[in-house]
């Protein structure tokens, strides 16, 4: 039976007893164990049932504990560090050999981040090791920004889910590394495009594919329904699939449809705030794909700030 609480000593002594505990971070929850324990990794690598080949980000209390786990904090690196840490941002530095290969699939840079959730950094300033923690979900599916979520899906197989409210931010850390001086962006998350560029200047964002060779987790078909999810014009797919006579559900921006029953419907933000619309974005997928529907509409928002985090989530959930 799986518990939810917010009691950091019992999953303090969880994982130090080697067992994996659902954490909450600012972004979404996370399935977190010893990171530098290869039993508990392979427990979360089977546990999610997640390809050995896609590897996972180590979280620490604080940027100095950063340098137990990675060789040296490149100066590019450094100010971003200083600048979003705690916070939703992940880099990729060069390993130190007590990290187990498993956590990073073999690669010598490892993902590091700092979460600025305070119960997880109470919990992890109270740990002598680091949590390696991918988001709390079958791999996949929709990542989990609300510790029912977890339940919902690893129920059973964990005993305990710390329990921190909703994810403030609701979207998957930004994920940052350099490659010959060039500062790189290859997953978008929760801190902005915009923001990387004011502190290091020019950055390369790295098509968001399964091609991607430096990051081989990010395949396309990830956060996914389980119900086919298509994106377009709102305005053109609602009237075409009333008049397919489908039951379909409705993920909007920021309005409702009048044809469409509000119990099928999500709007991500009613003002068209971004930061409101990734607080809400899994949840509501989350949401429609439990509705009696047969499939989901949804359209992308405006191509900027956190709006292309957001967009890259929808289009991965309509790839199939
Ligand atoms: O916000 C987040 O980052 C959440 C919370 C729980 O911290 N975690 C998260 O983990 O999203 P996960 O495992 O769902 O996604 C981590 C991504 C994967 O796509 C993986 O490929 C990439 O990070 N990654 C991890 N280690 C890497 C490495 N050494 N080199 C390249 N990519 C790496
Ligand atoms: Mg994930």
């Amino acid at each position: 039976m799986t518990t939810i609480g917010k009691d950091i000593s019992k999953a303090k002594q969880l994982l130090e007893a080697g067992e994996l505990v659902g954490i909450p971070t600012e972004t979404v929850y996370g399935l977190a164990g010893n990171a530098l324990s290869p039993d508990a990794v392979s427990k979360i690598f089977e546990t999610k049932n997640r390809p050995s080949f896609d590897p996972l980000i180590v979280h620490t209390g604080s940027i100095e504990q950063i340098g137990d786990y990675t060789t040296e904090l490149l100066p590019e690196l450094k100010e971003l560090a200083q600048g979003f840490w705690p916070g939703p941002l992940t880099l990729l530095l060069p390993k130190k050999s007590i990290v187990p290969d498993l956590v990073t699939s073999g690669l010598d840079q490892v993902a590091v981040r700092v979460p600025s959730h305070p119960l997880t950094r109470e919990l992890l300033l109270s740990l002598d090791f680091p949590l390696a923690a991918p988001s709390a979900n079958p791999f996949g599916y929709i990542s989990p920004t609300q510790a029912s979520h977890v339940v919902d899906q690893l129920g059973g197989k964990i005993q305990y889910v710390l329990d921190g409210g909703p994810c403030q931010v609701g979207l998957e850390s930004t994920i940052v590394g350099v490659e010959d001086g060039q500062v790189i962006i290859y997953r978008l998350g929760g801190v902005e495009v915009s923001e990387i560029k004011k502190v290091v200047g020019n950055v390369l964002i790295l098509p968001q594919s399964s091609s991607n060779p430096k990051s081989p987790g990010m395949l396309k078909s990830h956060y996914a329904p389980r119900i086919p999810f298509v994106l377009g014009d709102l305005d053109q797919l609602v009237p075409h699939y009333l008049n397919k006579g489908e039951k379909f559900g409705v993920l909007s921006f920021n309005k409702l449809f009048d044809q469409v029953d509000p119990e099928d419907q999500r709007v991500l933000s009613e003002e068209g705030d971004f930061q409101e619309a990734a607080q809400n974005l899994f949840a509501s997928m989350r949401y429609l794909d439990n509705q009696n529907v047969n499939v989901i509409l949804s359209e992308e928002l405006p191509e900027k700030g956190l709006g292309k985090a957001i967009n890259d989530r929808l289009r991965r959930a309509s790839a199939r």
